[in-house]
């Protein structure tokens, strides 16, 4: 898979995801929670982190972005897909002065020690070298927060809907974490489970003594 693909495939549905978001019943009705689950462990480990900057990888259409400003968080959403940027920057516009919206995908991630924290939500799923990512987003922040899908019939479902219009999906087992971690100069510090939908992961740089 191209993260060419990965792009193309929320630049085209960009306002359909986007729309889960506009009520939590419904979400969880619909199956998903696991939306809003793992968007209350990103705010709930970067406020009790004390963070002041973020860094949002895949920033979508910015639902990090008022919970996390609303706490004072200077946030920087990053995402290729011109769809989900406009609609990050709308989004933006509600918190001014808080939150800058980039348009570049994960791969052009370069910065040093630029944020306290950088998030990831939705984007592992569809990332083919995790541990590339692990390790920009460990540059760039002390702490990185992910959410993984687990492997299972969940997913299978998602690898043959995805998989038809050129869009790899990757599942990720409780033990992935440890050797995906010290691969990426990393440490877990928590891994909290979403339901049938896999985990939410939060890493930070250095050795275990550090936790
Ligand atoms: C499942 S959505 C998740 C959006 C948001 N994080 C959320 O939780 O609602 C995945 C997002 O990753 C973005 N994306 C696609 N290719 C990417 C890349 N190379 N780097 C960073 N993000 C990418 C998509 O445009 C999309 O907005």
């Amino acid at each position: 898979m191209s993260s060419g693909d990965f792009e193309t495939y929320f630049q085209r549905r960009a306002r359909r995801f986007a729309s889960f978001y506009s009520s939590e019943p419904v979400a969880r009705l619909l199956g998903r929670g696991p939306l809003f689950d793992r968007l209350q462990y990103a705010i709930e480990t970067t406020t009790a982190l004390s963070a002041e900057r973020v860094l949002d990888v895949g920033c979508g259409s910015g639902p990090l972005f008022v919970p996390l400003a609303s706490h004072g968080i200077h946030v920087t959403g990053i995402d290729p897909a011109e769809a989900m940027v406009a609609l990050a920057r709308s989004q933006a516009e509600t918190v001014p002065g808080l939150v800058t919206v980039e348009r570049r995908g994960w791969e052009q991630i370069d910065e040093t020690d630029a944020y306290d924290v950088a998030v990831a939500l939705g984007v592992f799923d569809y990332v083919g070298d995790p541990v590339a990512l692990l390790t920009r987003m460990g540059a760039a922040a002390e702490h990185v927060i992910g959410s993984f899908p687990a492997p299972g019939a969940r997913l299978m479902l998602r690898k043959l809907r995805y998989g038809a219009r050129g869009v790899g999906v990757h599942g990720y087992r409780a033990d992935d974490f440890d050797r995906l971690a010290s691969r990426s100069g990393l440490v877990v510090v928590d891994r909290t489970p979403l339901g049938r939908a896999g985990s939410a992961v939060h890493f930070r740089r250095g050795d275990p003594g550090a936790r």
